[in-house]
């Protein structure tokens, strides 16, 4: 077939699809890249004049968007003109779990992917190379290529020939630009050489051949699976070891330490914390055990269930150890949140573990104020429900709890009976504790369940300290 691929469309401009194909554009010049979304509030903001307002945050990326943007980088909701104009078209929209009907809360939802075969099939021409990005249940490729043969030899005019290839993501949020431009591996799965070549070419104009592993569809889809599997149980491994080291004086830290430095562990992925969020280790488990249990391997999807009973368990017992703290009685007191993200670096909330913890405090009836220096309260307000009444108001009911935004750390920690640190952000590594501490009312506890404060240092201002892991 040996197709040059010149137009690139790229369909989903969310967490993804819009870090990878800014790299791409900037990484091959001689591409023309569409990224197309039906979210057409989402296209405006990747096209804001404003850098700032971009939908998604990551370090380095609107440095990219500037360079590349309306060059051969382009934002757009209209998707039958950019999906017939593409040699190539990947897929990279929302694959979360099913909330309702066969497989509800376990199996991926793939009326999106769906959407977009049918979409790809009517509007395409000629040779199409359809790519998954998305994160997809292994044999996913082969309902995608039945739905896109739907239109083959339909019509003598419009020739259509489609290639499925997979083409999992490995890149982590906070960190994308840098993991899209330097990736452990790239991995293409696919069934026709031809097809395989023409998107290996592509990344070769950055990456080493010998980072290329091509496999057949059906190991690379299950790979990225297995891979985000094997990278939660390791949290949740750490995680259950954090909650013993806490009652038998060991420290959890340390224990990585000693654990990771064996060659055969590795140090990656060993730090103890509220529990991972972001919006794909839930549900990738959730979407495996399903696989598995749809195969009739029972044994294997209890296996991988327990990497998530531990996380909800780990998230939980963080929420309750605060009220036990705090006397067992939390009604009226203020409490301050530090980062509502799931991890540092991103602007992303999805599944993160600050969620539940402030949904669990505010049950006990206290006040909440959360500082997070890239997420908005919009997007804090489509969890938590609407943001609530000024204390000031004559209205607000000191008894029942309820959540505030503050823009600056001291202001919310102004007064405050506790602080929980549940986001790394750098900034938090570098709070001045010795002012803040005198604004807090005594006695005052700062729960850090990132390991990021000195705990001595707190300590000697005054401060009770509880450390994720630390007996
Ligand atoms: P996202 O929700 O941020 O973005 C998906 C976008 O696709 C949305 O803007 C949505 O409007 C759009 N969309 C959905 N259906 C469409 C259609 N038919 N036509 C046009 N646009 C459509 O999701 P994301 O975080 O970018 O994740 C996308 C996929 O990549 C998922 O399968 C996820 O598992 C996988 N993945 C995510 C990450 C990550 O860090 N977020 C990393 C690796 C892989
Ligand atoms: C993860 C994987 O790391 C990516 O390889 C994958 O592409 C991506 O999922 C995906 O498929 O979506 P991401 O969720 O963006 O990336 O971020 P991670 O760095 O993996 O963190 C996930 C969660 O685990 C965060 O809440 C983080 O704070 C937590 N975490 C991570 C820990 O608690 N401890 C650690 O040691 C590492």
């Amino acid at each position: 077939m040996n197709m040059l691929i010149k137009n690139i469309c790229c369909i989903g401009a969310g967490y993804v699809g819009g870090p990878t194909m800014a790299v791409l554009a900037d990484k091959c010049p001689n591409l023309q890249i569409n990224v197309v979304d039906l979210n057409e509030n989402r296209i405006n903001l990747w096209n804001s004049d404003d850098l700032s307002k971009l939908p998604v945050y990551e370090p380095g990326l609107s440095e990219i968007i500037a360079r590349c943007r309306n060059i051969n980088l382009f934002f757009s909701s209209d998707l039958q003109q950019n999906i017939s104009k593409a040699d190539m078209v990947f897929i990279s929209v929302n694959t979360p779990t099913k909330t309702k009907g066969v497989g509800a809360g376990k199996a991926s939802d793939l009326k999106w992917i769906d959407a977009c075969a049918r979409q790809i099939s009517k509007f395409s021409r000629g040779k199409t190379i359809v790519v998954e990005k998305s994160t997809l249940p292994v044999k996913t490729a082969q309902t995608i290529k039945k739905i896109l043969d739907e239109e083959v030899n339909k019509s003598s005019e419009n020739y259509k020939e489609f290639f499925v290839l997979s083409n999992p993501e490995f890149l982590s949020e906070g960190t994308a630009i840098n993991d899209l431009l330097e990736p452990d591996r790239v991995l293409i799965g696919g069934d026709d050489n031809d097809a395989i070549k023409s998107l290996e070419s592509i990344y070769l104009n950055w990456i080493e051949k010998e980072k290329i592993i091509k496999t057949n569809l059906w190991s690379s889809e299950l790979s990225k699976l297995v891979a985000n599997a094997f990278l939660a149980q390791r949290i949740s491994s750490i995680n259950s070891i954090s909650s013993l080291c806490e009652v038998t004086g060991a420290d959890i830290n340390d224990i990585s330490l000693a654990v990771g430095t064996d060659r055969r562990i590795g140090e990656y992925f060993l730090n103890a914390g509220p529990g991972f969020g972001g919006s794909c280790f839930k549900k990738d488990i959730l979407n495996l055990t399903y696989i598995c249990e749809y195969y009739g391997l029972k044994e294997v999807a209890s296996y991988w269930q327990k990497v998530i009973d531990i996380n909800n368990w780990q998230n939980k017992r963080i929420s309750e150890l605060i009220v036990e703290k705090l006397f067992g009685t939390i009604t009226g007191k203020k409490i301050t949140i530090l980062g509502f993200a799931f991890k540092a670096n991103t602007n992303d909330i999805r599944e993160s573990p600050a969620i539940n913890i402030c949904k669990e405090l505010m049950l006990e009836g206290c006040h909440i104020y959360i500082y997070d220096p890239q997420v908005s309260p919009n997007q804090i307000e489509s969890v938590l429900g609407k943001i609530s009444k000024s204390t000031d108001d004559n209205n607000f009911d000191p008894d029942e709890g309820s959540w505030h935004f503050e823009e600056s750390i001291y202001k919310a920690a102004n007064s405050s009976d506790a602080i929980v640190i549940t986001t790394e952000w750098n900034e938090f590594s570098n709070i001045d504790w010795s002012n803040l501490s005198k604004s807090m009312r005594r006695p005052a506890w700062v729960f850090d369940t990132r390991s990021i404060v000195d705990v001595s240092y707190l300590q000697s201002l005054g401060l009770n300290v509880w450390r994720v892991g630390l007996g």
